[in-house]
């Protein structure tokens, strides 16, 4: 390691230079941990003092999350995991009716609907893509039958980072269909649509830098009235202890929740989104972080790689890039990052880098560096790693060539029609934090 990456280093416990990793666990932020110990301290005395004292901090998390998707802090409440929000959610939504779901949403968007469809909840249509995109307000037009009452979908792709249009989406949906956002892979790095999602959630542990267990989820007023309080619990209602059950829900988001909150961990969340705000918000951060990824990005195409999606206009992609380099073994390539401080995330034969606001050229070097480093080493190829996907796309649907080259700067992905050992979504590490 030279002098400059050394001093570069910074706080031992800071996110080592060449962390290009926000998109699967983001470092607690300063901020947060102090708040976490904070809170710790609160919680290791429990006096009554102390107790108001860890409420007030989730009522003050749920202000500055109300503050960050301009929204009312009755329309929050705090739940532990983006997957318990979307549970929330889909327990909340009741049929006859059919909720859309992009066929490739990430997992935690889709088990939520499966499991009560059939159980009181709306039918599930999964969406199959018809082109590069994951979905467009032209695909869900087509799918918008009179049965349906809702879409679910992330605001940004965790593998290919594409920005979902929510605006458009709405527009297409109209003010009596549901759209339901997972915004975990957008919130805290790039400015999102956010006022067009009538049910939003988002956990803490990635872009925010906030940690574990606890989750924003929002429902604006102006469909409150047609979700239930499906995983209501004894926290969500006016008299938890009332001769007769159930009591009356409580107003607002808080008629979802099943218990309180980690209060630690809520407090944690505050803290970041506040130091989100203080830095001057997602947009801001948002454009420094597409810089760093820009200049990433260039690097691996410079070193002969093909980007997923590649091609994406301004404000289409947030903050995750992700690249595979055709002739080499992609777990080879991994490893040699890794090997040379450069921390990302690999799914199948592509590898996907996600920088965050406090990321420093020194990680597009050592990128750089690394990348050069195999091209001098001359990688050999896996079986099935070498040349183009099976099916790329243009942006206007038609088939682009089949050559590695990436000047056309045509959008690339593995769409339905690549082999299941090509489709990185069919590769999910088991890991649960991707
Ligand atoms: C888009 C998306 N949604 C949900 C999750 C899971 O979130 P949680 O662990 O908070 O349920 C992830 C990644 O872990 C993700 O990338």
């Amino acid at each position: 390691m030279n002098d400059q990456i050394r001093v570069g280093r910074g706080h031992d416990s800071d996110p080592a230079p060449g962390y290009l990793d926000y998109a699967r666990v983001g470092p607690l932020a300063p901020g947060a941990v102090a708040a976490l110990d904070d809170a710790v301290a609160l919680a290791r005395r429990s006096g009554p003092a102390e107790l108001d004292r860890l409420f007030a901090l989730s009522d003050a998390a749920r202000a500055s999350a109300a503050r960050l998707l301009d929204a009312r802090p009755h329309e929050i409440a705090l739940v532990p995991s983006t997957s318990n929000g979307l549970f929330t959610a889909a327990a909340a939504l009741r049929g006859p009716g059919t909720v859309l779901v992009p066929r490739d949403e990430f997992p935690a968007n889709v088990y939520p609907w499966i499991r009560f469809a059939g159980r009181g909840g709306p039918d599930v249509r999964l969406v199959e893509p018809d082109g590069p995109l994951r979905i467009s307000p032209d695909l869900l037009r087509r799918h918008l039958t009179p049965e349906v009452t809702a879409l679910t979908v992330s605001a940004v792709d965790s593998l290919t980072g594409h920005v979902a249009p929510l605006a458009a989406l709405k527009e297409v949906l109209g003010p009596d269909r549901l759209l339901i956002v997972d915004a975990i892979q957008g919130l805290g790095a790039v400015p999102l649509e956010t006022d067009a999602a009538d049910v939003l959630v988002s956990g803490g542990q990635k872009w925010l830098r906030a940690g574990w267990g606890a989750a924003l989820l929002l429902i604006r007023d102006r469909c409150a009235e047609r979700l239930v309080p499906g995983l209501g619990g004894w926290a969500g209602v006016t008299d938890p202890f009332a001769a007769r059950h159930p009591a009356p829900p409580l107003p607002g988001a808080a008629a979802h929740l099943a218990t309180n909150p980690d209060f630690p961990a809520a407090a944690a969340l505050g803290a970041a989104i506040d130091d989100l705000l203080d830095r001057g918000g997602p947009a801001a951060v948002g454009t420094r972080i597409r810089t760093t990824l820009a200049e990433l990005l260039d690097r691996a195409r410079g070193a002969g790689a093909e980007v997923l999606l590649d091609g994406l206009g301004e404000g289409e992609r947030a903050g995750i890039g992700t690249f595979r380099l055709p002739g080499h073994d992609p777990a080879a390539v991994h490893q040699a990052l890794e090997a040379a401080g450069v921390i990302t995330t690999r799914r199948g034969a592509w590898i996907r880098l996600s920088p965050h606001v406090g990321t420093s050229s020194t990680a597009t070097e050592l990128f750089a560096d690394a990348l050069d480093a195999l091209g001098a080493a001359g990688a050999p190829a896996a079986p099935g790693a070498v040349g183009g996907l099976d099916s790329r796309h243009a942006r206007d649907g038609t088939s682009a060539s089949a050559s590695t080259s990436v000047s056309t700067r045509s959008i690339t992905r593995a769409t339905a029609h690549t082999r299941p050992t090509d489709n990185p979504r069919s590769q999910e590490p088991t890991c649960p934090t991707t």
